[in-house]
């Protein structure tokens, strides 16, 4: 994930919301009490149960399943401390396990737990693995608890058959011991692809043993950023690191027995500095090049005139299919400048003798040559949506990273699609507004987002005859910010959990609240596997919202039971002796509002905190020519006369963003005196946020007739611009405010071509 990916949508921090229903749409769902997660298709509860003592038995006749069973037996071991033994026939205090007598869903099961027998029927070893997860979710999860297993009909099956968690491991490298700690953590949620990112700008991580430079060159870099990409600051430590075939072979061994595909990631055009540095004959300039140390796009590619390049990239695949027994490979695709492609005499001669109509078809072009070798090898291909660009490849499948609008586009062409936005899924966002957040790319993802996705577009978006083609979901982690294990963890854990749920729960059968209270007991089943999660559920939420009469307050809550929450108005530190929250807070003048919620008498985690500042605009009527885009959309208006001001990481969901003008009315609904107008505006040209050609105020008394009275093209610092335009005797009810859209990303700049971002909050009359 690069610069633009930091432009993801903020939030509505509201979910689905749909109410609690259950199958049969009286009450919760049934899987509620026993906090089963994802939710089951189908849950019956019986007045049987079954206990699991050291006599019990697990009957297991194939391999796949003795190996599943060896699996439980390696998670009851942890509970408890012993094993069960594995028998090949047996009906009496037995936990029998059935593969393949149905062949309806490939991945579905059955599971039943009766007084003295369990059986899990799985459609494939895969079914039956899943069925295994359901019963250890049925297992207390207080340690020296006995095993009873409540009596339970389940019939199950995933809503998709693509079910992925992404890792990227060139901005930063991981032990083989914690990938596959991720896959097992993976397999544990019913997902079943783990996405291996394992080439970019910044590091080679994979030995290609033609190859040794690889090894020698591209899996190493001078140092790396220190801090934020907007410190620009290095820290000065070599950095490295690479996985053997040796290794490769061990973790997808290791995947496969627990039914997750590994798909490998070869990146290709763009994103390959760190191969252009051992090989820099395969760039257009022939370089020198060094291997990336700051994050972001770059301009140097592979170039696309050069057959050189392609037998590379041959050689490099026919190392990787016998690793990988994945139907797909990963061939990226995404965030490929043509900056060299158009001055490379080589890439030009290759556009003229292919008859190609410009660099995009060249693009097209590099593609659809890699795929063509990697389909005559029986495999296909997936990459990013940009993939679509010039022309998608004819067997290509889409990973929709920049929204779902490729995604769409992929499905009406017939392609299939994996659904990846930034918008739900992009793990590397901050998950919480807190100040102690370690640092991350940007954004603002809370669980409850995650959770709101809907992988299948609306029937107004994709014809519902395409629908077939979304064959399912996947979340990112881009690790520019991500050193280790332990924060990996923490940015994946518990969003991850969400996203199993979105990817195998009928739509109709989701609901946050309930989801919340499963989470709860979760997330001790990831105590157990010592998952370091983060815990933002059980931390203080609030939101600033309009009551019935149009008044503002503040509305604090939290998941942490039996918990506290107390707040102060003036600043001060909220403590034990601060004013307890019961409902919402009214807000009626400037200052800064703190909360938090107190366990055993202590603050604990983050603070809800918010500065309040009002003007004359402060809660007044504001009507948008244009709503924002839908990824920076804070959902309503009032967010521009709010009193807040949106902060400089705009991850708080204040800032209003538009690919066009700006233009908004503010009914002060009274004629009044105004001696100064003002709007914010953000600047960061790298992340492709631009300032506008010029901000202008005009007046009105009767909201048709305007008058212009204040105007400004000055825009001189980066981040907030605060604009603030003294006048002279207006008096006016209306104020309309425009700001002039700057247009495309210029040539040179990052993004360039693209439409730039125009963000705009806080409109101040005085
Ligand atoms: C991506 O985030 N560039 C796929
Ligand atoms: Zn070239």
């Amino acid at each position: 994930m690069r610069l633009n990916s930091f432009l993801r949508l903020l939030m509505i921090a509201v979910t689905m919301g749909a109410a609690a229903c259950s199958n049969t749409g009286k009450q919760s769902p049934k899987g509620t009490i026993h906090a089963l997660i994802p939710l089951p298709a189908e849950v019956k509860e019986n007045a049987d149960s079954f206990l699991i003592d050291k006599q019990t038995t697990i009957v297991a006749a194939t391999a796949e399943d003795k190996q599943s069973a060896a699996l439980f037996n390696a998670y009851l071991k942890e509970l408890t401390g012993y094993e069960l033994t594995v028998a090949d026939n047996g009906d009496k205090n037995a936990i029998v396990l059935k593969t393949g007598n149905d062949t309806t869903a490939k991945e579905g099961y059955r599971l039943s737990v009766k007084n003295d027998l369990v059986t899990i029927n799985g459609n494939s070893g895969a079914g039956t693995f899943y069925g295994i997860q359901t019963l250890i979710q049925l297992l207390p999860v207080e340690k020296g608890n006995a095993l009873l297993v409540p009596g339970v009909d389940i019939a199950d099956q995933p809503r998709f058959s693509y079910r992925g968690l992404h890792l990227d491991v060139g901005r930063h490298f991981f032990p083989v011991d914690f990938i596959k700690k991720y896959i097992d953590l993976l397999a544990m949620h019913k997902m079943n692809t783990f996405h291996w990112h394992l080439t970019d700008d910044q590091g080679w991580r994979i030995e290609i043993k033609k190859y040794p430079r690889l090894q020698e060159v591209a899996s190493k870099r001078k140092e790396t950023m220190a801090g934020h990409y907007n410190d620009n600051k290095y820290d000065g430590k070599p950095y490295g690191g690479y996985y053997t075939q040796e290794e490769v072979k061990d973790v997808v061994k290791y995947a496969a027995e627990r039914f997750v595909t590994v798909l490998p990631e070869i990146e290709m055009p763009g994103h390959a500095l760190a191969a252009l540095t051992a090989f820099p004959s395969f760039g257009c300039t022939g370089g020198p090049y060094e291997t990336g140390t700051r994050w972001g796009v770059y301009d140097d590619v592979f170039c696309a005139g050069n057959d050189s390049v392609f037998f590379f990239l041959q050689d490099v695949i026919d190392e990787i299919l016998p690793l990988f027994p994945s139907n797909y490979i990963h061939i990226g695709g995404d965030e490929s400048p043509k900056v060299r492609w158009e001055k490379c005499p080589k890439c030009q001669k290759r556009i003229k003798d292919e008859h190609l109509k410009d660099e995009h078809a060249l693009q097209s072009y590099f593609i659809q040559r890699m795929e063509k070798y990697i389909n005559s090898k029986g495999r296909r291909i997936i990459g990013w949506d940009e993939i679509l660009e010039g022309g998608l490849a004819p067997d290509a499948t889409v990973m929709s990273w920049r929204g779902t609008e490729g995604g769409i586009a992929a499905a009406q062409q017939g392609h299939d699609v994996v659904m990846t936005p930034g918008s739900h899924v992009y793990f590397d966002y901050y998950q919480s507004k807190g100040k102690n957040e370690p640092v991350a790319i940007g954004g603002f993802l809370p669980v409850s987002r995650v959770y709101s996705f809907e992988p299948v577009p609306d029937a107004s978006l994709l014809d519902p005859s395409k629908a077939k083609h979304i064959i399912g979901a996947q979340a990112n982690l881009w690790t520019e910010y991500i050193k280790t294990p332990e924060h990996v963890e923490y940015m994946v854990y518990p969003r991850a959990v969400a996203l199993a749920e979105v990817v195998w729960t009928k739509p109709e059968l989701k609901n946050y609240d309930n989801f919340l209270e499963r989470l709860k007991v979760h997330l001790k089943r990831l105590d157990i596997k010592k998952v370091n999660y983060a815990k933002h559920i059980f931390m203080v939420t609030g939101v600033v919202e309009n009551d019935e009469k149009g008044n503002m307050q503040v509305k604090l809550s939290s998941e942490l039971d039996g918990s506290k929450i107390v707040y102060t108005l003036d600043s001060s530190a909220p403590s034990v002796n601060s004013t307890a929250y019961t409902t919402p807070v009214a807000i009626t003048k400037s200052g800064t509002f703190r909360g938090v919620v107190l366990q055993d008498g202590k603050p604990f985690g983050d603070e809800f905190e918010q500065t309040f500042s009002f003007n004359k605009a402060t809660g007044k009527t504001v009507t948008l020519k244009k709503a924002p885009h839908e990824k920076y959309n804070p959902g309503s208006p009032f967010s521009l006369v709010n009193g807040i001001q949106g902060v400089e990481k705009f991850n708080d969901n204040q800032w209003s963003a538009f690919q066009g003008d700006f233009e908004a009315t503010v009914d002060m609904g009274d004629s009044t005196d105004i001696s100064k107008f003002g709007l914010s505006i953000l600047k960061y040209n790298d992340q492709w946020i631009y300032q506008p050609k010029e901000i202008v105020f005009y007046v009105s008394n009767d909201g048709k007739i305007w008058k212009e009275v204040a105007k400004t093209s000055s825009f001189p610092s980066n981040g907030i611009n605060k604009v603030r335009l003294a006048v002279n005797g207006v008096k006016a009810r209306y104020v309309k405010v425009f700001a002039k859209h700057f247009g495309n990303i210029p040539n040179g700049a990052q993004g360039a071509g693209n439409p730039s971002w125009l963000f705009v909050d806080e409109i101040v009359i005085d």
